[in-house]
């Protein structure tokens, strides 16, 4: 018999999880406005809410903490966070922020301009509202297959050349570069392949416009690119990842992912006056440039965890986690994004709870029951998430209603998981009785779904 599969790891330390009842939960929610984002981490029994910030260091990773050099300037933390990014990506020049938005705004400030468009897959919520208060536009020239949850098309990351070159050929002077996410979250954690890399290198290089790479789940994305792209079979991730980097000018990262880390980000990029500009936005919004908004110690555990990150073992494990939630799901015939992510397993709201009307914000609908059920803590990505029209102000209905459940790094144990599918799959078989859901009360300008007030209808 093959042997199982086993977590590369074993655990040193451990944190409690606080019990709570039905009961106590129905109370709790509706003190939030039935926004999960406002519910206290103690009324949160399996945490899925995020993978970001969330996942458990190693040893190693907390040995750095007590290595870190806090200079404010020259610090050894950097030189050694800066080495590994270098060797790891190829990429000229590093700078850190303190988080994946910020070297979002930081590397945005320098490029992004009023009326420009940004296309690329779909774009992450900070990301495109970054543009959009820039008042620019992020494009969505993702691949048609990722708009079809049961397709299994191996790489739902991958942007369509046709939707591209056509925005290229159609806006000249407006485009200064096309950003590609890797995994693509809003899809589902779905990986882009070296082939469709390739193919925007070309097209990036024909019009004349930059290539970057928001590259929070790198990592994920090089593993999926080992499974599933035959020429890289036999290539190591750490092989992968700098094949990946070396087709684009520069990146973005939420170190929060990948690094695995709590906090942490950076850009890197090859364009030394792009880079100068950046080190001028740094100074201002993040600090000066050996920290940029990182303490010395989490720039040595960030240097850690992008080793570890990126080690065939360590992702071999992950993924295969995610994996025993998926299959199990699948076999209750809960309605899941197939192929599932490589951080998160998407739950298809649309068939979940179809009686539910899409104006009632579905996904929410079936987020808030999970979380009442058994304490399991998800998100919306779905019309609360895709927010109004900047210009219409009118609600924006994404094709896709979901409800992510996102997994810590290293965090939560396959029984969790298995607690997880159990709680889903009762759902699920009295679903029918779910035929109303919420109406909003309160919601802020930009990016409402972490501060919307809602009521029951
Ligand atoms: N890009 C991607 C693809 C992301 O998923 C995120 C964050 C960011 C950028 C922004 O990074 O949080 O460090 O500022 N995603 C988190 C999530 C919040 O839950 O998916 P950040």
């Amino acid at each position: 018999m093959k042997l199982p599969y086993i977590e590369p790891y074993k655990i040193k330390m451990v944190e409690s999880i606080d019990q709570s009842t039905p009961e106590m939960r129905k109370k709790w929610i509706e003190e939030a406005s039935f926004n999960l984002f406002k519910l206290k981490s103690n009324q949160v029994m399996i945490d899925l809410i995020t993978d970001s910030g969330t996942g458990a260091m190693s040893d190693k990773q907390w040995a750095e903490i007590m290595l870190g050099d806090e200079s404010y300037a020259g610090s050894s933390s950097f030189f050694k966070l800066e080495k590994t990014v270098k060797t790891l990506t190829g990429f000229k020049h590093f700078i850190p922020t303190h988080q994946g938005r910020a070297a979002e705004n930081v590397l945005f400030s320098a490029l992004v301009s009023k009326e420009d468009l940004i296309p690329g897959n779909s774009h992450f919520d900070t990301t495109k509202g970054h543009i959009e208060y820039r008042n620019a536009t992020a494009v969505d020239c993702t691949v048609n297959e990722a708009f079809d949850l049961e397709d299994n098309y191996p790489f739902k990351g991958n942007i369509n050349l046709q939707k591209l070159e056509k925005t290229l050929q159609k806006y000249p002077g407006k485009i200064p570069f096309v950003l590609l996410t890797v995994t693509c979250n809003s899809n589902g954690g779905q990986p882009v392949s070296i082939e469709n890399m390739r193919d925007i290198r070309m097209l990036c290089d024909q019009y004349g416009v930059g290539f970057f790479i928001d590259g929070a789940r790198f990592a994920e994305n090089a593993y999926f690119i080992k499974i599933r792209e035959k020429e890289f079979a036999n290539h190591s991730i750490k092989q992968i990842v700098k094949e990946m980097f070396s087709l684009a000018d520069g990146m973005t990262m939420s170190a929060k992912k990948d690094g695995i880390v709590n906090m942490g980000g950076f850009i890197a990029m090859n364009d030394s006056e792009l880079y100068k500009n950046c080190s001028t936005f740094t100074i201002m919004y993040e600090g000066f440039v050996t920290y940029g908004g990182m303490s010395g110690r989490d720039m040595g555990a960030l240097a850690q965890g992008l080793i570890e990150g990126t080690t065939f073992e360590y992702l071999e494990s992950r993924i295969q986690q995610i994996n025993y939630l998926g299959d199990r799901l699948v076999e209750f015939k809960v309605p899941v994004l197939k192929p599932f992510g490589g951080h998160a397993i998407y739950i298809d709201a649309v068939k979940f709870v179809p009686d539910i009307p899409k104006e009632e914000y579905r996904a929410q609908s079936l987020a808030i029951e999970l979380y009442i059920v058994a304490g399991i803590r998800g998100v919306e990505i779905g019309t609360l998430l895709a927010d109004r029209d900047p210009k219409t102000r009118e609600n924006r209905f994404p094709k896709l209603e979901m409800v992510r459940l996102a997994i810590p790094r290293r965090t939560y144990t396959l029984s969790q998981m298995e607690y997880v599918a159990v709680a889903l799959k009762n759902i699920y078989d009295t679903r029918k009785e779910a035929k109303r859901g919420y109406e909003i009360d309160w919601e802020a300008p930009i990016m409402r779904h972490f501060t919307v007030k809602l009521k029951k209808k």
